[in-house]
């Protein structure tokens, strides 16, 4: 099953390591470490091979390819050896990596990207076409009343007012051009009600948002613990710091309040309660697309005795990121062909602020992830 990997936000961090990753897997030049989809439970002949994807991708910054992954293997996230030996693949990819339109109203910007989106398709003979947006975090955007429904929609999108933020924009674009979508960021996406009916009236699915690969996957795992044992947790507090594109963009309040909510979701749903504490996020410059994340945990149990937990997290974002990419890319082409459209709330084990699930501990999600990749059937394409 030939399947287009569309990277809104191609020439970042996450989009340049899952490019190089995508191509290096390909070649047979990397193991596919962190890649959930290649163990045991969810190999699937129903899923795209790594050698089926094509990378393409919008962005609005001129960076080449080439220059980032060489930026990215000197930063330590990627294997310089990689780069090297990679380059007219990434120059081939390169290619596919257009500059995002601008129309004179949003239903012309979104023409134009969904036009974007059928060439790409039709020059690689693509059966399938996943638009992932990588792109850097917006903030929360107003309420709009056309965002409850899609006629409404329609109509203000005509208009020169800006109805949408860009997430939501390409979202409305690739399911026009019957493609899938995935949000990996806190943005908007896909969750409008409008574009859940629109979703569901072109046969798309779509699943998201916000990757959990750090701070978040271990609170996944720690709360229910907390919960099993029946320990009350009183408190839970974390601080991040990290540099890169993503760390400086969070640097802004309104992108920073996005992302600290959706990190801090997972507590309350999990544990039934909210304990005391925030998440922060600081930009350090220096530590690139490096990220420590320091939590501070106290508990009480029983008798009311005080304890605490404390951990210190030190990841490298893109590196844990690009092979998630890569999984959602398979697993959501597969749903695709399997005919399911609108959300897939079984792909909750991915994120941080999951789509229509109602499950938030992570053996949960795994499980119902399981279960979905057996429904996907057995790839005939
Ligand atoms: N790395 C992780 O572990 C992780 C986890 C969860 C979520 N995320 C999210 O992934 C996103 C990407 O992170 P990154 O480290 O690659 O950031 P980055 O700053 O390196 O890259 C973002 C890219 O998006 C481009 N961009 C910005 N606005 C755009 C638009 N409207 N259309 C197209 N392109 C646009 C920028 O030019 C840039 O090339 C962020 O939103 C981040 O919060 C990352």
């Amino acid at each position: 099953m030939r399947t287009g990997v569309w990277l809104v936000g191609a020439r970042g961090s996450v989009a340049v390591t899952s490019i190089v990753g995508a191509l290096a897997l390909r070649a047979g030049m990397a193991e596919p470490i962190g890649c959930v989809t290649e163990l045991p439970e969810l190999r699937s002949p129903a899923l795209p091979g790594f050698a089926d994807l094509v990378m393409g991708g919008h962005d609005i910054a001129p960076t080449p390819l080439v220059k980032k992954a060489e930026a990215l293997a000197a930063a330590g996230v990627v294997p310089a050896r990689l780069v090297d030996a990679l380059h007219d693949e990434l120059a081939a990819v390169e290619r596919e990596v257009h500059q995002l339109p601008a129309g004179g109203t949003q239903a012309e910007t979104a023409r134009l990207v969904a036009a974007d989106l059928a060439a790409f398709r039709t020059r690689h003979r693509l059966d399938h076409v996943v638009v992932i947006n990588v792109a850097n975090t917006e903030p929360l955007p107003p309420p709009h009343p056309a965002h409850a429904d899609l006629a409404a929609l329609e109509r203000a999108l005509a208009s020169t007012e800006a109805v949408l933020p860009p997430s939501a924009l390409v979202a409305y674009a690739a399911f026009h051009a019957n493609c899938s979508y995935v949000d990996f960021t806190p943005s908007t996406g896909a969750r409008l009600p409008a574009l859940d009916e629109l979703a569901h009236r072109m046969g798309t699915p779509y699943g998201g948002r916000d990757g959990k690969t750090g701070e978040t996957l271990l609170k996944s795992v720690l709360a229910p613990m907390f919960a099993l044992r029946n320990l009350r947790v009183r408190s839970w507090s974390g601080i991040n710091l990290l540099g890169g594109g993503d760390g400086a963009n969070l640097a802004e309040p309104a992108a920073n309040a996005a992302k600290t909510a959706s990190k801090q979701r997972v507590l309350a749903e999990t544990l039934g309660y909210q304990p005391q504490g925030t998440t922060r996020i600081d930009f350090v410059d220096d530590l690139g697309d490096f990220k420590t994340a320091w939590d501070l945990v106290t508990f009480s149990g029983f008798l009311d005795t005080a304890m605490r937990l404390d951990f210190t997290w030190h990841g490298c974002d893109s590196a844990l990121a690009a092979p998630l990419v890569l999984d959602l890319a398979r697993l959501t082409a597969a749903a695709h062909r399997a005919g399911r459209s609108g959300p897939l709330p079984e792909l909750a084990f991915f994120f941080k602020d999951p789509i229509g699930a109602s499950a938030h501990a992570l053996t949960d999600q795994w499980q119902a992830l399981v279960e979905f990749v057996g429904t996907l059937g057995a790839g005939t394409d």
